[in-house]
């Protein structure tokens, strides 16, 4: 590789005017109150990455003392526990795979999990707790009985996903109650978070046999977290439809929703790579222009996957200079900050991007105001190599500005022509959509630049060796 990518972050303050002439009307992108009454995404570790990627992580063993090995790192260490990294998030594989307990209902496995005691341990570091979970009842639980009712599993799931689980009909009103009485059992158990995944429409190219349409299963989860007396948030996945039909119904009854497919390295030494982050970033963008061409005002944040940025390059897998626009875009899009690194080997540079605490400003910002695609040159919101982003402005008129040099296209950005060697990156108030004189302050230098009314600019170098 010979390219480097960067991005700079700016947090600008000032009087602001939306323009109607030159470029399109800035229409302001707002995030208020998730269905389940959260008003920002959630912070903490998920531990998909390091399952999905092994040899980024030495002596890891996904059970009770490697999970704690890791989210014992979030409570210890101060900057990441202040910084709101609360959340330890178990993956696929916490749960006994084949069948439930004797009402069906979903249970840990034993062998390497105490549930409760790990969630009371969590909760006496100050810490939350995250499962996860897939649609459906066990097909091998078919003659056991839901909880509270006298209906047999059977005659109200049917069918064989792929993933050892019939298919709901989520007309029956008891699938409702098998729905409560696993989330019931969660609340007892002291869960805090459900990642549901494998939801359609969405969840491409799984390899398995879902049904076309299980947004009936978003909707059962949000009840029953509801009706459980427990805050949990609902995390929904993978790249889910985004058609209005359906962004309604995840808006209305999950917190954060996937925007791509999983982005982590599949058993290399690696965490990430490069073009696959370009991929997920373009899938932001296509997202926040789709959905809010709907309505401006948005009650989900995005999902973008796990953030890789917390190890050497060695074990990200992207340089160092890649790990920073990684952690620019996550926070600019206002997306999950749930990191997939190894906690217990964080370097420097990953634990400043991770608790900066003008980038947990940014996230404290764009939890209300997530960025949106503004070009240098249009205020397009079209997929280039030299693109700018704006975030806000609030009623204050600050508003967060991201500018970025992503390098040449590698297979996934879709950006038509490749420059190389020095770029300058110029946007002006005009492209973003914006005018007056404001105060610009660049985050990640931590650097006053002094009173802008015209725009940013900054030159970024694509030949330098990496
Ligand atoms: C987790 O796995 C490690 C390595 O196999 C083992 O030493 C440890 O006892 C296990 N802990 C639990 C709770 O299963
Ligand atoms: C946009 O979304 C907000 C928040 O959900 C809602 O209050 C408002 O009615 C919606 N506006 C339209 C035009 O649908
Ligand atoms: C902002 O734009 C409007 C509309 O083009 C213009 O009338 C106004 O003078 C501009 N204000 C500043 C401070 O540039």
């Amino acid at each position: 590789m010979m390219i480097s990518r960067y991005s700079i972050l700016a947090a600008a303050t000032g009087a602001w005017v939306i323009l109607a002439a030159a470029g399109p009307v800035l229409e302001v992108v707002q995030i208020e109150t998730t269905p389940n009454g959260f008003t920002s995404s959630p912070r903490g570790w998920n531990s998909f990455g390091i399952q999905a990627n092994p040899n980024t992580t030495p002596g890891f063993s996904f059970n009770q003392t490697g999970v704690l090995s890791q989210c014992d790192v979030l409570a210890k260490t101060t900057a990441l526990k202040d910084a709101g990294y609360i959340y330890c998030s178990l993956d696929s594989g916490w749960s006994v795979g084949g069948n439930g307990d004797e009402f069906g209902r979903i249970i840990y496995d034993s062998s390497i999990f105490d549930i409760p005691s790990l969630a009371s341990h969590l909760h006496a570091e100050g810490l939350l707790l995250g499962v996860y979970v897939v649609p459906g009842a066990f097909i091998a639980d078919e003659a056991k009985t839901i909880l509270g009712t006298n209906v047999a599993i059977g005659s109200v799931c049917s069918g064989d996903n792929g993933l050892a689980r019939c298919n709901f009909d989520y007309s029956q009103p008891a699938v409702q109650e098998w729905h409560n009485s696993v989330v019931n059992q969660f609340a007892s158990w002291g869960v805090d978070f459900i990642k549901l995944d494998f939801i359609t429409p969405g969840s491409p190219a799984n390899g398995v046999n879902l049904p076309p349409d299980s947004s009936g299963e978003v909707i059962a989860y949000h009840q029953a977290i509801a009706q459980s007396g427990r805050d949990m948030r609902l995390d929904i996945s993978w790249k889910l439809d985004r058609s209005q039909k359906y962004f309604d119904i995840w808006e209305t009854n999950a917190d954060s929703m996937r925007t791509d497919q999983d982005i982590n390295n599949g058993g290399a030494s690696t965490f990430v790579s490069w073009e696959v982050v370009q991929r997920a970033i373009d899938n932001y963008r296509q997202y926040i222009t789709t959905v809010t061409a709907y309505n401006t005002t948005l009650t989900i944040y995005p999902d973008m996957d796990n953030l890789f940025v917390g190890n050497p390059a060695s074990v990200s897998g992207v340089t160092d200079d890649e790990r920073q626009t990684i952690m620019t875009h996550w926070l600019g899009a206002g997306a999950n900050l749930i990191v997939g690194s190894d906690l217990t080997s964080l370097d420097g540079l990953g634990l400043n991007l991770l608790t900066n605490p003008n980038a947990i400003a940014i996230a404290d910002f764009t939890a209300h105001y997530p960025m949106q695609p503004r070009n240098p040159g249009s205020g397009l919101a079209n997929s280039q190599q030299l693109q700018a982003w704006i975030a806000g402005p609030d009623a204050s008129g600050a508003a967060v500005v991201i500018i970025a040099n992503y390098g040449p296209d590698e297979g996934q950005g879709g950006f038509g022509t490749s420059l190389s060697g020095m770029q300058t990156i110029s946007v002006s108030w005009d492209d973003l959509g914006i005018n007056g004189t404001f105060d610009v302050h660049d985050v990640w230098a931590d650097k006053d630049l002094g009173a802008e009314s015209s725009g940013l600019s900054d030159v970024r170098d694509l030949s330098k060796a990496e």
